[in-house]
């Protein structure tokens, strides 16, 4: 850190209206504190209920510095639990995921349930009576909130609802989840792309300036594809969703949400769409049951949709084109991003194929979609390490902006908005006290 500004730590003037300064990307101290202000007290993103169905599933998640065993136990409540015994502190849980009624310590043997209660201590006879295992259940995670299937967790006792926190965003859930005619996702906890890469978490995703650069050869490939539902990918760049000129727009919300809508420019997309899903048995029931469980004319948008809200949910979620996408901060310069990919309850497998192979074809290890993206976060991380002009610019737009009905600030899709409001809600709670 170069900077008066940023050695003094006033971290309210390292984010301004047009401009950050790349010590927020870089600077070791400032990463430790978006754990405490950022990762330890607002809403995060902890998995999707279909990923532990059962009485005894179990996933290993990361909340900030949090490790954290998801279960489900006997009352078929998720519950979270902080991996770490009540005995001298060993992760308790190892495995990535499986199914177990009992975690048993493998340090020296305590048992814990799936609620975290302790219900066995080796050679009891040692402690006296004021030993009370009832005591040393294994903590929680302080607050636990979902929406449509997707759970969210707070690890502070206090501060604002999760139905607040989300607030307008909650229809671009929708999109995602009624894309299915049940109204039901099902993601699966093994069935995952992990990408690694040297660059800070600030930098994934919602970026409406960039694909005409960094994708471009991807996008030449794409445009010579026939399908138009099978891709969202593909249907996208049927025309130019990109150019000012489209109706896409990118949003900013409330609370560091934000969104690349490209819901307009590919409504008039929906009749095509429908026409190609009924040359199959398994499309043409996909079309029927959607329409008998939303009515024509929302469930020819949601077709038209391809059930792809492109939404970010600060600091860790992002919901994009056929996936659940989860952003885990590992030092200033290294982040982990797990993609999810989505399957449709209610639908013929072949529906659900498609949209495999679409994730494939642009977010898969031998995609060129999601390397790309990794590729260029690495050459910025390089780049804002050389700090001797440390500003870096987002005002692209800022004179364009307009509030939109849904309270949002909206404008065209290649402006910095998405960027703008994610530093706005890092502001308001890295100087929060
Ligand atoms: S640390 Fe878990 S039983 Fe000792
Ligand atoms: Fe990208």
């Amino acid at each position: 850190m170069t900077t008066l500004i940023a050695s003094s730590r006033d971290y309210g003037a390292l984010v301004q209206e047009d401009r950050v300064h790349s010590a927020i990307f870089t600077d070791e101290q400032i990463f430790q504190d978006e754990m405490e202000r950022i990762f330890h007290r607002t809403w995060l993103f902890a998995l999707h209920e279909s990923e532990i169905p059962n009485f005894g599933d179990f996933k290993r998640i990361q909340l900030g510095r949090y490790p954290i065993i998801a279960t489900r136990n006997e009352k078929g409540e998720v519950q979270l639990l902080i991996n770490r015994c009540r005995h001298r502190g060993a992760q308790v849980c190892e495995a990535a995921r499986g199914n177990a009624k009992r975690f048993q310590c493998w340090y020296h043997g305590w048992t814990y349930d799936t609620t975290g209660d302790l219900v066995g201590v080796t050679g009891p006879e040692a402690y006296d009576e004021d030993f009370k295992p009832e005591q040393y259940s294994l903590a929680k995670v302080a607050r636990i909130g979902s929406y449509r299937g997707f759970v969210f967790a707070s690890l502070a006792e206090h501060g604002m609802s999760l139905d607040e926190y989300l607030g307008p965003t909650k229809q671009y859930f929708d999109i995602m989840v009624d894309s299915s005619p049940t109204g039901e996702l099902e993601v699966k906890p093994g069935v995952v792309n992990k990408t690694m890469y040297r660059g800070n978490w600030k930098q994934v995703g919602m970026d409406g300036y960039h694909p005409h650069y960094v994708h471009m050869s991807v996008f030449k490939i794409f445009s010579k594809r026939e399908s138009t539902t099978g891709s969202a990918v593909g249907a996208i760049h049927l025309e130019d969703p990109f150019a000012d000129a489209s109706k896409s727009r990118t949003r900013g919300f409330p609370h560091g949400h934000a969104c690349l809508d490209f819901r307009e420019q590919r409504r008039p997309h929906g009749v095509a769409a429908i026409e190609e899903l009924n040359h199959t048995d398994e499309g043409r029931k996909y079309v029927e049951d959607m329409v008998a469980a939303y009515g024509q004319e929302r469930a020819q948008e949601l077709i038209a949709w391809h059930g792809d809200p492109h939404l970010g949910i600060f600091p860790n979620l992002q919901l994009i084109h056929d996936h659940v996408r989860v952003v885990i901060p590992i030092s200033p310069g290294e982040t982990e991003v797990l993609m999810y990919p989505v399957f449709l309850k209610g639908v013929g497998q072949s529906i659900n194929e498609k949209r495999l192979r679409a994730h494939e074809a642009f977010y898969g290890p031998a995609a060129a979609g999601s390397p790309d993206d990794a590729e260029i976060f690495e050459r910025t991380q390089r780049g804002l390490l050389a700090d001797a002009e440390p500003w870096i610019l987002l005002g692209r737009g800022i004179r364009r902006e307009q509030v939109d009905e849904d309270s949002s600030v909206a404008g065209c899709i290649s402006d910095e908005i998405t960027q703008r409001a994610q530093m706005q809600e890092w502001k308001r709670l890295m100087t929060a006290r």
